[in-house]
């Protein structure tokens, strides 16, 4: 199978690049299965069921969050009535939605997919390891036919960690929420697929999405500011494809994927 993960995507022009971009790349990569961080779509805070139905329509198959995921708070409502939209499955019991869901592809194999959220720098959260670890222990391979646990988190040490710890028992671990790509990716010792960061799908030419000059003002000038803007510039679509093994379970692969806007062009080997 072949998998695509793309990073948080922030805001309108990100929003319409993947769309516009994703049924091409299902075709010409053959994917089996696409996957996107949507936890900035919504003009860079949140998601809402509009753009949840408009990224399904142009064939993601379903959708991670993070931090921002409550921003729209409509969102809170909606989320028990969507498997595909996902929330960091280490939230408090009871928190409206689901953190990961089991899909079905056209040819018939079983993806689990995950989202979780670190700690370090972060809101404080139920432990990330611990939840995953028993999702592992209840779903290990064989019982499904892929494990993606998007981990989302600031702190590159936490994310490599959790890559270290699902190796061996999860096809990838996938790191998002810094908004800068990292050139990581790799095979771990015991096969399972790792990024630290895909990186933003949006405008490079800003601050982690937002307008360059709003954001660097906050930092020189120490006082609250004008409110954080979406930078609306051509975006680059960041993400990874991942190869796995239908055996194993585990990954043969990870390339990763950057088209358009600011940096450097990246696409994985043609199947
Ligand atoms: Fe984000
Ligand atoms: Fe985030």
């Amino acid at each position: 199978m072949r998998l695509l993960i793309c990073g948080d995507i922030v805001g309108r022009a990100a929003r319409e690049a993947v769309a516009r971009e994703v049924p091409r790349l299902r075709r010409e990569l053959k994917l089996d299965f696409v996957i996107v961080n949507g936890e900035n779509a919504a003009h860079g805070f949140g998601i809402t069921e509009t753009i949840c139905a408009e990224l399904y329509g142009a064939g993601v198959d379903v959708i991670t969050t993070g931090n921002h995921v409550w921003d729209r708070r409509e969102i809170m409502t909606y989320i028990d009535g969507d498997a595909r939209l996902l929330r960091p499955i280490n939230f408090p019991p009871g928190t409206p939605g689901n953190g990961f869901g089991i899909y079905g592809t056209t040819p018939g194999p079983r993806i689990l997919v995950v989202n979780a959220m670190a700690r370090l720098f972060m809101d404080a959260i139920d432990d990330p390891f611990a939840a995953v670890d028993r999702l592992l222990n209840t779903y290990p391979l064989g019982s499904v036919d892929a494990f993606i646990v998007d981990f989302h988190g600031e702190a590159t040490s936490e994310k490599t960690s959790m890559g270290h710890f699902c190796d061996g028992r999860a096809t990838a671990v996938i790191g998002t929420h810094s908004h800068v790509p990292t050139a990581d990716h790799r095979l771990l010792a015991n096969g399972t697929a790792y990024v630290t960061d895909l990186g933003m799908c949006g405008d490079y030419d800003s601050v982690i999405g937002m307008q360059k000059d709003i954001a660097v003002a906050r930092f020189v000038k120490k006082l609250p500011g004008e409110r954080l803007e979406v930078a609306l510039g051509e975006p680059t679509i960041c993400g990874a494809v991942i190869e796995t093994d239908p055996v194993s379970g585990l990954a043969r692969g990870i390339w990763p994927l950057r088209l358009g806007g600011k940096l450097d062009a990246a696409l994985p080997p043609l199947p």
